[in-house]
């Protein structure tokens, strides 16, 4: 997965349930960088796509800040990437009986078997799910205790959202515009 100055307007633009999946895969082609590094990593994990197209809007906006960002599905993944990176931006919903995405699976099984050394890591935690079901949320809950434990620090609490709540929705950008804004424009720097 590229970089995010690769989506186009019309995904940000849209709504979930009206772009429908082979619209969205006609993203304009990329546009150049000047940045050589990225400041934000956002990484997703999806079942049907609705955390992608979450992560797309949410990457879409930052840009539209000025943040560089670095958007990857879950698979590409490590705990070196993850080390590496001062703070992320995480949005991944839950699936059959409380689990993870099918793309998060390699994860779940080579990172979050046990803490890992995260400290220096500020993160966002966007979590899809459904109240309809027995386990809500479990995979961000999962993934956000396992980031507590490994030492890794919420910027702000994890945004839960029940089957598609336009609220929570909401609340997101909104706690992610208020974190990136903290920064002072330290985030396209390194800082912060
Ligand atoms: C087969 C299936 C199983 C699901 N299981 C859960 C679950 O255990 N807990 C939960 O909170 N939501 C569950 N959901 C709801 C999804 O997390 C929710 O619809 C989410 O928005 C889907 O996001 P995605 O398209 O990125 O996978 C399930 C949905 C489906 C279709």
């Amino acid at each position: 997965m590229g970089w995010i100055s690769r989506i186009g307007p019309s995904v940000a633009a849209g709504s979930a349930a009206l772009v429908p999946s082979w619209l969205r895969a006609l993203a304009p082609p990329p546009a150049a960088r000047s940045e050589a590094e990225p400041a934000l990593l956002l990484a997703y994990a999806t079942q049907t796509g609705v955390a992608e197209y979450h992560a797309r809007d949410t990457a879409a906006r930052l840009q539209r800040m000025g943040v560089a960002v670095r958007l990857v599905e879950f698979d590409v993944l490590s705990i070196e990437l993850l080390a590496s990176v001062p703070r992320m931006l995480l949005v991944v919903s839950t699936t059959y009986d409380g689990e993870a995405p099918d793309t998060a699976d390699a994860f779940c099984d080579t990172c979050m078997h046990e803490p890992a050394p995260l400290e220096g890591l500020r993160y966002g935690l966007l979590s899809l799910g459904d109240s309809c079901y027995r386990q809500f949320c479990a995979f961000g809950r999962r993934l956000h205790a396992w980031l507590q434990a490994s030492g890794a620090q919420a910027s702000f609490a994890p945004v839960e959202v029940d089957d598609e709540d336009a609220a929570a929705i909401q609340e997101w950008h909104r706690q992610v515009s208020a974190w990136i804004g903290s920064l002072a424009g330290g985030v396209t720097r390194g800082n912060g």
